[in-house]
């Protein structure tokens, strides 16, 4: 893996904390294993992260591309910042938002079978923008499954030209952003940066490196702060690692 963009870095032994020593919902409490991240510490380095971003892009007007659902949370609190720096500084930049999703969906009539490869199409809303099919990984239980479909989200020939600003929740294998980013290209934008919360540091990655990276964590599958498991654990504040009971509970 690169080693550009520093990082708070997590130990492979990083035991975390345990669960009673912090708030966590009752109807998760035997879900989890340990406290990982406290949401207290997402949050200051996230402010740090808004001050390297302000610095490197904030020349220019920046469009902040939201990858959902569980880029929800880092966004927000990343754009909050963000604008605190502008509001507080001589220099400050207009931000426009807008919003992706990478959605899987079966093409086959194959069932959506957890561990099994699965063929999806790749298309970006409206379908008049429909490229090749391509792959972009999606997750089901703690694993990937095939290719999935951009949606939701302006045009993205709105982002010609533009400097725009990836933010995602967490860089796994990477080729999700890898397919993203060529797709993005596509519409020549002037610029385009990633910031991730999150990078696993795992056997699997293809050597991508976010420009903006919050924490570089061991290859262990990790929920809230909007990071999930089968849609469940993003109302949980805390970056936490799951239990053998949750991975049953929550199932796809
Ligand atoms: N947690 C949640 N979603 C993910 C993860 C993870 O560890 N890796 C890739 N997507
Ligand atoms: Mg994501």
């Amino acid at each position: 893996m690169a080693t550009s963009s520093p990082c708070v870095v997590i130990s492979d032994d990083e035991q975390g904390y345990d669960l009673d020593l912090f708030c966590i919902p009752k109807h998760y409490a035997a879900d989890l294993e340990r406290v990982y991240i406290p949401h207290g510490l997402i949050l200051d380095r996230t402010e740090r992260l808004a001050r390297e971003i302000m610095k490197d892009m904030g020349g220019h007007h920046i469009v902040a591309l939201c990858v959902l659902k569980g880029g929800y949370k880092f966004f927000a609190d990343l754009l909050d910042y963000i604008k605190a720096l502008n509001r507080n500084s001589d220099r400050s930049i207009p931000m426009t938002v807008d919003f992706i999703r990478l959605k899987s969906y079966c093409v086959s009539f194959q069932p959506c079978l957890p561990h099994q490869p699965i063929k999806y199409i790749y298309h970006v809303n409206p379908p008049k923008l429909c490229t090749s099919v391509q792959t972009i990984l999606s997750y089901q239980n703690d694993q990937s499954t095939g290719e999935i479909k951009v949606i939701g989200g302006d045009d993205l020939s709105t982002l010609t030209g533009k400097n725009v600003l990836i933010v995602e929740d967490i860089i796994d294998t990477g080729k999700t952003m890898k397919t993203l980013l060529q797709l993005l290209q596509q519409y020549k934008p002037k610029m385009v940066k990633v910031a991730s919360l999150l990078v696993k540091r795992t056997p699997r990655s293809v050597g991508y490196r976010p420009d903006f990276v919050g924490f570089e964590v061991p290859d262990k599958f990790v929920v809230g702060y909007a990071l999930d498991y089968n849609e469940y654990f993003r109302d949980l504040n805390h970056i936490c690692v799951i239990s053998e009971t949750g991975k049953e509970k929550y199932k796809a």
